[in-house]
């Protein structure tokens, strides 16, 4: 399974990639917005950032709505660094441009997908990534790990390549019960990561261990 960390936060990415455990990283428009990232150049000079700090692939969205739009947008993108992932959001003419990116091996992620039916066209279209949002699905009391096991159910039917990446992972029993079912990418905070690590056993073997040995010492 692998691990996308979900922020455009550079620390955090840094922090991310010094556990050794990353593989990638998604943004979105909110996500930059909220570190203060705003206005086309700033954005772009920020994913060179990003795509500096990580070995991994990198989600950069289109703002476009129209195919056209998306294309030209989604080129200048994929041509800042080849780690980059143009993501395309799951609407009609998202599918049309994920066709056309797909075709020229531009990787792809669709995303804002809430269904099966969604997933399967992603699918189809040859989206390198799927992401069903998992958290904001469980946030309308609609069981966000369903779709996942769905959509692996049907991805395996056919034999689809498209990778399961699920996100808006909101904590560490998400990213266990999706690699259980095998979603193939988790994107999330790093909280949701660093939780993987805790153990109160672990802990308290820890410090007997160390206690016995600054006994002999
Ligand atoms: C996916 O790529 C999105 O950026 C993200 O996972 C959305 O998560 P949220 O529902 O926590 O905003």
């Amino acid at each position: 399974m692998k691990f996308f960390v979900d922020t455009a936060n550079l620390e955090q990415i840094k922090e991310a990639q010094a556990l050794g455990v990353l593989d990638g990283v998604t943004t979105n428009p909110s996500l930059m917005a909220k570190e203060g990232i705003t206005g086309q150049d700033n954005i772009i000079n920020h994913y060179k950032a990003i795509c500096e700090l990580v070995d991994g692939d990198v989600s950069a969205e289109v703002i476009s709505t129209d195919f056209d739009g998306m294309v030209k947008e989604g080129e200048a993108l994929a041509a800042l660094n080849p780690q980059i992932v143009v993501k395309l959001p799951m609407i009609k003419d998202g599918i049309k441009a994920c066709k056309y990116f797909s075709s020229k091996g531009i990787k792809t992620n669709v995303t804002l997908v809430f269904s099966a039916g969604q997933a399967l066209l992603a699918a189809k279209a040859g989206a390198t990534y799927v992401s069903p949002f998992i958290g904001r699905l469980d946030d309308i009391s609609t069981d966000g790990l369903n779709l996942i096991a769905e959509i692996r159910t049907i991805y395996n039917n056919y034999g689809f390549e498209t990778e399961i990446l699920a996100a808006s992972v909101r904590h560490t029993m998400h990213v266990i019960d999706c690699a259980k079912i095998g979603a193939d990418v988790m994107t999330g905070p790093l909280s949701a990561i660093e939780g993987l690590l805790k153990h109160p056993l672990t802990d308290i073997g820890l410090a007997k261990f160390l206690a016995d040995f600054n006994k002999g010492n």
